[in-house]
Formats: structure tokens, sequence, C-alpha cells
């Protein structure tokens, strides 16, 4: 009997050292006293100067903050912190850095013309509308289709009229879910079809939440109005359980495949495991039927669209057309954004290797590659909030052929990556400010479109970039 009160010690011990540290605890507790409360210095110098922001790497701070620099009076701290908090300090002082940046440069503004590294350039406001324009793109006529997240499949024609497509499928719009992509058959001038993605209602959960999942179907305008719906991916019931985030979804077409992105959907393990749709790239036929050379195909209890496993929330999706490379971004954490080259069968790693932390400042692993895991291309830490990306295959913009432009949400940046050898070279920041960007496009005549969402407003504008 008299043993149970230091059983409970222990049990005690044993669960406050599971209790893992919050970032700015840890370093408002470790480091503040010498580094300053804003990391800005104090009684030692600047963690975000000049030197960190543009000459350390990652490996240098979490090497100066293990070992120490005992000359200078900077303590060890290899033995007293874990790597993965050693971790979640190196995000912590880029993400107080990427503020300082920030401040510093200039918002665009639209209509205005401004100079970027390779082009001036100006920018032109196409339409405004209420709502969250999810995906845009163009139809052979120059016309556009771009989908609303609460449900709605709008056409704009050339002459600047807008209809909203009658008989759309009914989507589930709750948290990040509702109607999402939407790609016009590469062929569509022969054949019609219309890719869409949306989250679809899927009852309730055990808990009594309601739940949904990401579906993928095709069908044709007819007089301003949906048909010959075919469904072309669904979860198998037993893997429906999405309370409402990271559904994807982005498409990318390749000759007879079609690609599409399926986030964890906020299960995070089910990435690594190969029988669930969550977490993963697939790749079907464009009529819904299955390749059997996709690389699980032939694997019992597999589900068989897998293309790629271990990622989390891949929104942007597209391919090269000079070479027919897969690329990817998806949303890391709380840092550790990614660009992706997608290839075959490829485990990409979440969450068992990532760049980021918690939300919460908490780490999630102190890996950064692990073998048999691909690391990505290029990395935002801290996040931008990656979303749609194109790489630009106009003619306007000589000097950019080529390149991926990538939009942000939460920094609400369009960048433009240079890539070389698949490493990245250039990654310039074109526009800053004007809202959040989610999805970006090369228009038939060298234009580039974005949609850019302004959430505290519910509305959204698709504005071009031109000469
Ligand atoms: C006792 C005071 C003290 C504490 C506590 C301390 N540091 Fe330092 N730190 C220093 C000094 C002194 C240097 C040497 C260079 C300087 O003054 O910036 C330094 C240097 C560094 C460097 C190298 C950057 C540079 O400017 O050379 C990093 C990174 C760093 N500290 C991170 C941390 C982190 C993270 C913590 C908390 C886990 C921490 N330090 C806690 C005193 C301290």
């Amino acid at each position: 009997m008299n043993k149970l009160p230091i059983l409970g010690a222990a049990i005690f011990a044993a669960l406050s050292c599971s209790v893992q540290a919050k970032v700015e605890d840890l370093f408002k507790s470790t480091c503040a006293s010498c580094h300053g409360e804003t990391l800005t210095g104090g009684m030692a110098g600047s963690l975000v100067d000049k030197e960190w922001l543009t000459k350390g790497t990652d490996e240098a701070l979490s090497n100066a903050i293990k070992q120490g620099i005992a000359k200078a009076g900077m303590p060890a701290f290899g033995g007293v912190l874990s790597d993965e908090e050693v971790r979640t300090l190196v995000v912590y002082i880029r993400e107080a850095g990427a503020k300082i940046e920030q401040q510093k440069a200039p918002e665009s503004q639209l209509g205005k013309e401004f100079k970027t590294k390779h082009h001036t350039v100006s920018t032109q406001e196409i339409l405004t509308t209420d709502g969250i324009v999810w995906a845009l793109d163009f139809l052979p006529d120059n016309s556009l289709l771009y989908t609303l997240r609460e449900g709605q499949l709008w056409h704009f024609s050339k002459e600047g009229k807008k209809t909203l497509i009658k008989g759309t499928p009914e989507v589930w719009h709750n948290r990040q879910g509702g109607l999402l992509d939407v790609y016009p058959d590469p062929d569509y001038q022969s054949n019609g079809w219309i890719y869409l993605s949306f989250s679809q209602p899927a009852g309730k959960n055990e808990a009594g939440d309601e739940i949904a999942f990401t579906k993928i179907v095709r069908g044709k305008i007819k007089d301003g109005t949906w048909v010959e719906q075919q469904t072309l991916f669904e979860a198998k019931p037993q893997n429906r359980k999405n309370r409402g985030w990271h559904f994807g979804s982005r498409f990318a077409i390749q000759g007879d495949y079609l690609f599409f992105t399926n986030g964890d959907e906020g299960h995070q393990n089910d990435a690594q495991d190969i029988t669930t749709q969550n977490g993963k790239i697939h790749r079907i036929f464009k009529d819904g039927s299955i390749p059997k050379d996709n690389p699980f195909y032939n694997e019992k209890g597999a589900q068989k669209t897998i293309w790629t496993y271990g990622n989390r929330n891949p929104q942007g999706l597209t391919i090269n057309p000079t070479n027919g490379q897969l690329w990817s971004t998806e949303h890391g954490p709380r840092g550790g954004d990614e660009l992706n080259l997608v290839s075959k069968g490829v485990n990409y790693g979440w969450p068992k290797v990532t760049f980021g932390m918690n939300y919460n400042g908490t780490p999630i692993t102190e890996h950064t590659e692990l073998p048999g895991m691909q690391s990505p291309i290029h990395h935002w830490t801290p996040s931008i909030a990656v979303a749609g990306i194109n790489f630009y295959s106009g003619t306007q913009f000589k000097h950019w052929q080529g390149d991926l432009f990538v939009g942000s949400l939460a920094k609400k940046e369009l960048h433009r990556l240079r890539i070389e050898d698949n490493k990245v070279v250039e990654d310039e920041i074109i526009l800053k400010g004007l809202g959040r960007i989610r999805d970006v496009i090369t228009a038939p005549n060298g234009n580039i479109y974005l949609t850019i969402n302004d959430r505290d407003k519910n509305q959204s504008k698709i504005i071009a970039i031109t000469q």
C-alpha cells in the first residue's frame, strides 16, 4: 500500500516529462534573459540581425545552440534541450527574422507599374466577387471558369458576362471544405470534359461530428447547366473521417492520366499508411479507372490510386510543360512549407520528417531528413502558406519563361522561382499584400492570372499581371 505514493510520483514525473514545451515559453525562460524577448538583443547580440537573416544556415543556428560559443559566453544547450526543441528554436528565430524583413518590403498596389528583377509590370483587376475564389482556368475560347468555395461554378465570358452554372454537385462548405479545383480537359475542344474536386458530406462520425471527404468528378457544361457527371474517385466508406481540414486538392493532367492531391485530412499519421487516401497524391485515368502500373496497385489492401505518400496538404500541382515533370507545393505545419518534385511511389516523409513545428510551438520531430524519405527541393521556414503553382509558358514575359509562380496565402505573396537542375536558384517576391493568393495560371494572351482572397470581407478578385 505504502508504495502507491511513490508510484504516483513516478507517474507524475513521467507525465510532466512528456508535456512538451512551447517554443515561446522555451525561448522566454531559456534565451530571452540574454538575447531579449524580441530576439533583437540585450546582454547578448541580436538573433535577427543581417548576419543571421542572410548568411546563417539552419545548421549553424542549431550548432550554436547545441554547442554554445564558449569564448563569447553563449552556453551550450545540447545537454539541456532535446534536438526537437532545438529545431523549434531555429524555426522561431527564422520567424522573427522574416517578420522584420516583411516590415521592410513595400506592398504592391493594383494598377500601378512596378519593377521586378527581370520585368517592369503592372496589375489589372479582372473581376471582384463575394466569396472565396478557390480556382480558375481558361477555356479554349478565352473565357474563364472559376469556383467559389461555398459551392458555385461560374463562367466569365471574354465580354465580361458572369454566368452561374446550374446543377453542379452539392458540396460540404465547412472550414476548409467546399467546391475546390476546376480543370478543363486539355482536349476540351473535342471532348468537353471539365474536372471538379470538392468535399462531399459523409454523415457523422461516432463522436457526432459532421464528416466529409474529397471527391473527384467530371462533367460537361451544356446551356449553362452541369450535365453528364461521372464520379472518378471517392474515399472508401471506412476511410471517411475529415472533420474539415486538409482536403487538398489540385489537378494536373498528362496524356490520359489525371493526378490529384488529397491532404492528410487532419489525421497526420495516415500519410504514412498506404491503405488510406489521405496524405497522398493520386494518379488515375481521366475516366476514373486505375492504371495497373501505379506503385501500390498489386499491394494487398493498398489504396491503388496512390502515386506518392507522406504528403501533408498539397494545394499546388502542375506539370512543367517543357519536360513533363510533375511538381507540387505542400503546406507545412508552422514552418516547413515544401516544393516537391513528384515521382512515382516516393515517400515525402510527413509527419516523420518536416522542417516545421506544431502551430502551438511544440515540436513535431527533430528530423528534417531521414533515409528512404524524399526531402523537398525547396522549403519556406517560416511558412508562407503555399497554394496554387504554375510554370509560366507565355511569350509576353520573355525573361520569365519556364519560371515557376507560387501563390502564398498567409504572406499574401506571389513568388517567382527559377529552377535549374531541379534546384531553386532564385526565389523572388513579385507581388505582396494584395490578398491571399490561392491560384495562379498563365493566360492564353501571356498574362498571368491570379485569384486573391480577402478572408475578412469574404471577397475575392481575379487579377492579371500585365506588361
Ligand atoms: C547567458 C547568456 C545567454 C543565454 C542564456 C543564451 N545565449 Fe545565445 N549567445 C550568448 C552570447 C554572449 C552569444 C555570442 C554572440 C552574441 O553576443 O550574439 C550568443 C550567441 C548565440 C547564437 C549565435 C548567434 C550570434 O549572434 O553569434 C545563437 C544562435 C544563440 N546564441 C541562440 C541562443 C538560444 C536559442 C538561446 C536559448 C536556448 C540562447 N542563445 C541563450 C549568450 C546567451
